[in-house]
């Protein structure tokens, strides 16, 4: 089976073809547009979309030698997103839908994070417990089978890609800053003396908070010159990112026991960060699943994938484009 994979639900336009469960080709534009702003602007986001979307499948369907007849299914991000960003995507995807009469499934972006971990990992199977660490999601879910997801814990304020972000700023990183602060994080000593809370929630037993943590490293910096500030910016990176990584494996450690499921998968951005995944091996050896890195950040080979599980369990669905909808 051929699937068209196609996402644009915030700062990535991307366009997919995989055969069964197999990548053919995985075309990603990520926005550059955004880079003065600090942050993503929707309309921006939008207009970037539409400039490239089309181009983007043109090129896939070039590349992998297919025409728009060979295709078996459609299946596009519906939700959660920026909502022009979202229209411009369901917009494409409904557009060829009805011009060549090709099924369509809506796809949920944080379902397509959690197929993400399928990808090229074959022998990941039901159930197990996904973590979701991307720029505007934390979340761990208890994943049965395809369509049977349930939420255990999540951020009761912000993401973990959202808190490096922030911190980043606060410490002179472009947007989005979570891979430079894995860098600075690596050329730290060892023992700094520097350390951040790692937050206690008070509501569920597997939810996160990572705003006090950005509130503690913006004190740690108020007063401090900036020739300290640069010195000791690796250290600061390195003890930020052990109080994520401390609070995210510290909670799915809580979940893996509590619900017996020993199988763990990381997907989302933050994934790419090679301290978390790390010390997530050292906890949970070879049961430790994560997509490589090209796959952890938004790309439409997942959604293409979450597509196709949907088509083999019978579970697909028109898109109804729903910016604000959950998993
Ligand atoms: O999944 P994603 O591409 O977009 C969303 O759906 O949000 O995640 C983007 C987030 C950004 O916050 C970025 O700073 C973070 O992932 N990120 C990282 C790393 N690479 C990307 N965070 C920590 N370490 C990294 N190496
Ligand atoms: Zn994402």
């Amino acid at each position: 089976m051929i699937t068209l994979g196609i996402e644009s639900s915030c700062d990535e336009t991307s366009v997919a073809i995989l055969e069964d469960q197999k990548i053919v080709v995985n075309h990603i534009y990520s926005q550059v547009e955004h880079t003065s702003f600090g942050g993503v602007v929707p309309e921006i986001a939008s207009r970037a979309h539409l400039e490239k979307i089309d181009r983007l499948t043109l090129s896939a369907l070039k590349e992998s030698s297919l025409t728009l007849r060979d295709i078996d299914l459609i299946a596009v991000t519906d939700s959660p997103g920026l909502a022009g960003a979202l229209l411009v995507g369901v917009s494409f995807a409904m557009g060829i839908h009805n011009g060549w009469g090709i099924p369509i499934t809506g796809v949920n972006h944080l379902e397509g994070h959690i197929f993400s971990a399928m990808l090229e990992n074959p022998q990941l199977q039901f159930p197990f417990l996904a973590m979701v660490v991307s720029g505007g999601h934390t979340a761990i879910y208890k994943i049965l089978d395809t369509g049977n997801y349930t939420c255990l814990g999540q951020t009761v304020d912000d993401a973990a890609g959202e808190a490096f972000d922030k911190v980043g700023k606060l410490l002179g990183f472009e947007y989005p800053a979570g891979r430079s602060i894995e860098q600075e994080a690596a050329i730290s000593p060892e023992d700094t003396g520097i350390t951040f809370p790692v937050a206690r929630v008070s509501g569920g037993p597997f939810d996160f908070s990572f705003s006090g943590l950005k509130t503690a490293v913006k004190y740690y910096l108020a007063g401090k010159d900036s020739t300290f500030i640069k010195e000791n910016r690796p250290a600061i990176c390195k003890a930020f990112q052990k109080a994520v990584i401390d609070s995210l494996l510290g909670r799915l450690s809580e979940a893996s026991r509590k619900t017996g499921i020993r199988e763990v998968a990381l997907v989302g951005g933050v994934a790419c960060n090679g301290a978390l995944r790390q010390e997530m091996k050292k906890i949970f050896g070879e049961r430790a699943y994560f997509p490589r890195p090209g796959l952890c950040t938004d790309n439409a080979a997942m959604i293409a994938m979450a597509g196709y599980k949907r088509k083999e369990k019978n579970l697909t669905h028109f898109p109804r484009m729903e910016p604000s909808r959950g998993l």
